[in-house]
């Protein structure tokens, strides 16, 4: 394990590997809250495996149910039944068998547009939370999980965009996407996403290597703005680490 600034890097073997390390760290932060747990997923390809994991044993007789609210942090603008819908992704791969509906938080994409979707979304967060302003003491999330772009972007926060800058707003439409699929997204601004006791980062493959490289130099990308208030840990595999990075 390395540490580079205020993060921890963890690299394993494969892709296998690593839906098993974040798997455990999912039960890990389950285990140490003995109320209710609030989890955010991700979008995109990467954490389908560790979804699909979380379904089968011995972690979903792990998982108290009936305690853990499913938020996701990110989502493209499309109806439930496109499969590029996030949370349709996730609801398929594990939450639909075992989460009560009642627990799984959908960024609702039948709303007018992607802004308003956003200000539903900030509002059902708000309940949640019970309060409209975030507070470090008392985090949102317990565990927030992230991807990176081949830009840079986490959540739907890309380079350059006005939305990265964003701070006075929980969650906000962005028209227009920097990468694929090119529909209008919905993400979490990154004041809500750092509110977290650990955001978990997960990366594979070898089309990663190149990100992580410009990403573990330091450079100014929306996935390295992206901090929790507490732990941030990315979890990579060997094909994604960059060639002189030992961790
Ligand atoms: C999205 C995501 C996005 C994703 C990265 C990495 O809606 O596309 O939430 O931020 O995490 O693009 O995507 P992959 O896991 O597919 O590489």
């Amino acid at each position: 394990m390395t540490a580079v600034g205020r993060r921890q890097i963890i690299t394993v073997a494969d892709p296998a590997a690593l839906a098993t390390a974040a798997a455990e760290r999912v039960l890990a932060r389950i285990d140490a809250n003995s109320g209710r747990i609030a989890i955010c997923l991700t979008g995109g390809s990467s954490p389908k495996a560790l979804y699909q994991l979380l379904a089968t044993e011995p972690y979903r007789a792990k998982i108290p149910w009936d305690r853990v609210h499913w938020f996701i942090g990110d989502e493209r603008f499309v109806p439930v039944d496109d499969p590029r819908n996030n949370m349709a992704m996730a609801r398929k791969a594990f939450l639909d068998r075992y989460a009560p509906t009642s627990n799984i938080h959908p960024i609702p994409t039948g709303a007018a547009n992607p802004d308003e979707a956003a200000e539903s979304y900030a509002r059902e967060l708000q309940s949640f939370y019970g309060a409209e302003a975030l507070d470090a003491a008392r985090p949102l999330f317990d565990l927030v999980l992230m991807g990176i772009g081949p830009d840079g972007h986490t959540a739907s926060l890309f380079p350059n965009y006005p939305a990265i800058e964003v701070i006075d707003r929980w969650v906000v439409g962005v028209p227009k996407a920097n990468v694929e699929p090119f529909v209008p997204r919905v993400s979490l601004t990154l004041p809500t996403l750092s509110c977290c006791r650990e955001m978990l980062f997960e990366a594979a493959g070898k089309e990663k290597r190149a990100i992580l490289t410009r990403a573990f130099a330091g450079e100014n990308l929306p996935a390295n703005r992206a901090q929790s208030i507490g732990e941030t840990v990315w979890l990579i595999d060997e094909p994604a680490r960059p060639e002189d990075f030992r961790g």
